[in-house]
């Protein structure tokens, strides 16, 4: 109620730095004179929470989280496309023989079907373009070997949120990095610590010490079954053979090498951090940084439309789990997707081996302590039928960039978003008590929309989306 006070006038005395403020968290850094006086003290009480953006966090777990020669060299593996080993399975106009039923060719495909060489992260996550997909096409989910499950998220500004993934896989930014090589990229463990060693060792060696001396004896790919719902491919039954007859000593080798990589791209995914969005300098202080039409959408974010009841904080989104109802439908979609309910079944199986409370992780103490503080681990969670269909409130941030929209793409753009919330979002049996119809006018749609406009920062430094792998 302090604060409150604080925020009322519109005089310039009250510059003194969060004074009398200690209290809450997210503690606004602007002076009250510098308050547009559009909106009033309660409503500045809620804005200040929005803006702007802190510090990039600290990730005990990931000791080169913030080191620069990691980083660069995780530029360089997120551009590499040596760590594919498996054929596209869908090219531009050929199609995977073997496939049944067999899928049609995509014009926008990275290449033709049984290409290698064709996939990066960089691929899906294109630099320029706030690491987001904008080459597939249909742009609902990402084309790379076949089309990933969900909508490719942008990387920008992920190193903000608490858990990585559409429903939260996991707990750290590298440890949901170490899903990827294997996953969207189609190569194996094995097989990303050879390019590591063929290419990037020196650079590899000066930030973690020597790669293994037995590097050159092990199988050209190499991985365990990434997880027991997996079914072997002729491609994949061979690595997943290989990966069986390596000793202990070796497998672990291999997967330090592998998580220390997937660390290194972290470092680098933790800078592609973009402030100064329109919204974040009219929170500062400068009025005219956004429109009368975003000043009313503001208002109605945060008063009818109630946007931050869950959209809330910096980051625009409460790191928590709501089932809103978006449809599972569209071009490629899978018919169901559970959500939150796969990840929590995942953890109560166990700590994944990746996880900041893993064998990997650079401090499992504090990996351990926040899996417990989240539920994940100690004891392990019971996912229940209310898990279903619960995603992570995403991020708006950039949102304006990165149609279309929800995890299956399902919405093409923010007007239609807009509606979908109007209506009270979608039909299942759990949905979130805050998804209410709101009987938004035409008006007030549209403003909604100017403001959610307001949340692109500065574009990505030109240094950080330069292709770096090594020739
Ligand atoms: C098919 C294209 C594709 C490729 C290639 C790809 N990704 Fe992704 N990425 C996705 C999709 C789809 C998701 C959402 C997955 C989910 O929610 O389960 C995702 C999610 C992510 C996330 C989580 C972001 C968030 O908002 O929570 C990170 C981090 C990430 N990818 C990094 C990478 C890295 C690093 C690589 C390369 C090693 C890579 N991706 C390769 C499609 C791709
Ligand atoms: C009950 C919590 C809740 C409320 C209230 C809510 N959202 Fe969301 N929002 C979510 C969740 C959860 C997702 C991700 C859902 C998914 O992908 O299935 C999401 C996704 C979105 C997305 C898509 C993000 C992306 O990257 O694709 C936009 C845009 C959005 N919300 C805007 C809004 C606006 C505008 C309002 C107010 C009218 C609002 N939300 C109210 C929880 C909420």
């Amino acid at each position: 109620m302090r604060r409150a006070r604080l925020l009322v006038g519109l005089v310039g005395w009250l510059t003194l730095p969060a004074c009398g403020d200690s209290g809450g968290g997210g503690t606004p850094t602007v002076d009250a004179g510098a308050r547009d006086p559009y909106f009033g003290e309660a409503e500045w009480a809620q804005i200040a929470t929005l803006s702007p953006l802190p510090d990039v966090p600290d990730d005990p777990t990931n000791r080169v989280a913030k080191d620069a020669a990691a980083a660069r060299l995780g530029q360089s593996l997120f551009f590499d496309k040596r760590i594919q080993a498996q054929p596209l399975q869908i090219g531009k106009t050929t199609v995977d023989p073997t496939l049944s039923p067999a899928p049609s060719p995509n014009p926008t495909a990275l290449g033709e079907a049984g290409d290698l060489g064709k996939v990066a992260c960089a691929s899906c996550h294109e630099p320029g373009h706030w690491h987001s997909d904008f080459h597939s096409m249909p742009r609902n989910l990402s084309l790379a070997i076949k089309y990933a499950f969900r909508n490719d998220p942008a990387l920008v500004n992920a190193v903000f949120y608490e858990e990585l993934g559409w429903a939260g896989t996991a707990d750290r930014l590298w440890t949901f990095i170490t899903s990827t090589p294997e996953g969207p990229v189609g190569g194996t463990r094995a097989g990303l610590v050879h390019v590591l060693s063929d290419h990037y060792k020196s650079a590899y060696e000066a930030i973690f010490g020597a790669l293994p001396a037995g590097v050159a004896s092990w199988p050209a790919q190499a991985r365990p079954k990434l997880s027991a719902a997996e079914k072997p491919t002729t491609v994949t039954q061979p690595w997943i053979d290989a990966w069986s007859t390596l000793s202990a000593d070796d497998q672990n080798a291999i997967n330090t090498a592998y998580a220390n990589a997937c660390k290194a791209i972290a470092a680098y995914v933790a800078k592609l951090a973009s402030r100064n969005a329109p919204f974040d300098k009219y929170v500062a202080g400068q009025h005219d940084a956004i429109s009368t039409a975003a000043k009313r959408g503001l208002g109605l974010f945060i008063g009818k439309a109630n946007c931050v009841a869950c959209h809330a904080g910096p980051f625009f989104t409460d790191q928590k789990y709501h089932a809103i109802g978006v449809a599972q439908t569209g071009d490629n979609v899978p018919a169901a997707d559970t959500g939150r309910f796969a990840v929590l079944t995942n953890y109560a199986a166990g700590v994944p081996l990746f996880s900041g409370a893993g064998a990997y992780s650079d401090d499992v103490n504090a990996g351990m302590a926040r899996l417990v503080a989240k539920g994940l681990a100690s004891p392990a969670p019971t996912p229940s039928d209310d898990d279903k269909g619960k995603f992570r409130t995403k991020s708006l941030r950039q949102i304006a960039e990165t149609s279309p929209y929800m995890h299956d793409g399902v919405l093409a753009d923010l007007p239609a978003v807009v509606d979908f919330y109007d209506q009270g979002g979608g039909d299942v049996a759990n949905k979130d008590p805050l998804m209410k119809k709101l009987g938004l006018t035409a008006q007030e749609k549209s403003d909604l929309v100017e403001f959610l406009k307001t949340l692109t920062g500065d574009p990505i430094a030109a240094d950080l989306t330069a292709d770096t792998s090594a020739p």
